[in-house]
């Protein structure tokens, strides 16, 4: 029986693979801002969920962290599902600025606090979703593919201190193309558009048998594969942007 912790279980790929690990008979630790999220959840399988609310952008969420640590009894697996993402063409800087804050520091702050534990621990598996979208630069969305590819880099050089200095951690940057949750509330087209439950069973995979890097679904590899042949005098010529 794992003891897993998700960071932003309260909706979309978060909650559905929370909901598959109480499958798996896991012990799961759930955290993200929507307390009644949260708590519906744990209603679902009281004895096997821990709920803990946090804000991954204020300086105490690693506090609640380790709370949340503690109340579990311990934690196999860090899995980061928490992130914001929005078009933004017009650069209305309260977006850039809140994405870079949540899928940039707060990613920063959670992953640092996870991988704290699991050095003192000498071992665990740090599982964060990361998107295709930090393959190139997206005029429809600087923050987001930016941000996307900070998470990217920064699990690749942890995946290397993590080796450098012995410390038996594992790590999986999940990297997903369009799914259907939440976060693609906005009115839009998004090409071969993935329903939840399908990603989060294959999430599911690698977290019960981990995998350096894995993009979702075998359509996206392909997709991804050419998308960074395309040289950037070309990328910066082309026009994708999505239709309302
Ligand atoms: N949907 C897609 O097409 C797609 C594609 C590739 C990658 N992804 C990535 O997948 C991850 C999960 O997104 P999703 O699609 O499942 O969207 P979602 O349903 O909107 O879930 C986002 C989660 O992030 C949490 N969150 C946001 N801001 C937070 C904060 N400040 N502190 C703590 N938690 C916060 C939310 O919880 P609260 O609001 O309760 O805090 C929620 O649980 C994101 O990183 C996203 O970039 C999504």
């Amino acid at each position: 029986m794992k003891r897993i912790v998700i960071v932003g279980a309260t909706s979309g790929l978060g909650l559905e693979t929370a909901r598959l690990c109480i499958r798996e008979g896991w012990r799961v630790g759930a955290a993200g801002r929507r307390i009644e999220a949260l708590e519906a959840l744990r209603n679902e399988a009281p004895g096997q969920v821990e709920i803990e609310p946090l804000d991954i952008t204020r300086d105490d969420a690693p506090e609640h962290l380790g709370r949340l640590i503690e109340r579990l009894g311990g934690m196999d697996i860090y899995f980061h599902s928490s992130g914001i993402g929005s078009r933004n063409t017009d650069l209305n800087p309260e977006i850039e600025l809140a994405t870079l804050r949540t899928n940039g520091e707060g990613f920063v702050r959670m992953v640092v606090a996870a991988f704290g534990y699991f050095r003192s621990l000498g071992g665990g598996h740090i599982a964060v979703i990361s998107s295709i979208a930090g393959t190139k630069g997206l005029g429809s969305a600087p923050a987001y593919s930016a941000t996307k590819r900070m998470q990217n880099t920064y699990i690749d050089a942890l995946a290397q201190l993590a080796r450098m200095d012995g410390y038996g951690i594992r790590f999986t940057d999940i990297r997903p193309g369009f799914v259907a949750t939440p976060l693609l509330s906005e009115k839009g087209h998004y090409p071969m558009l993935m329903k939840t439950e399908k990603v989060a069973r294959r999430i599911m995979q690698v977290l019960r048998k981990p995998r350096r890097r894995v993009v979702i679904d075998r359509r996206y590899a392909l997709f991804v594969f050419f998308w960074k042949l395309i040289p950037q005098w070309l990328w910066e010529r082309l026009k994708i942007r999505q239709k309302a």
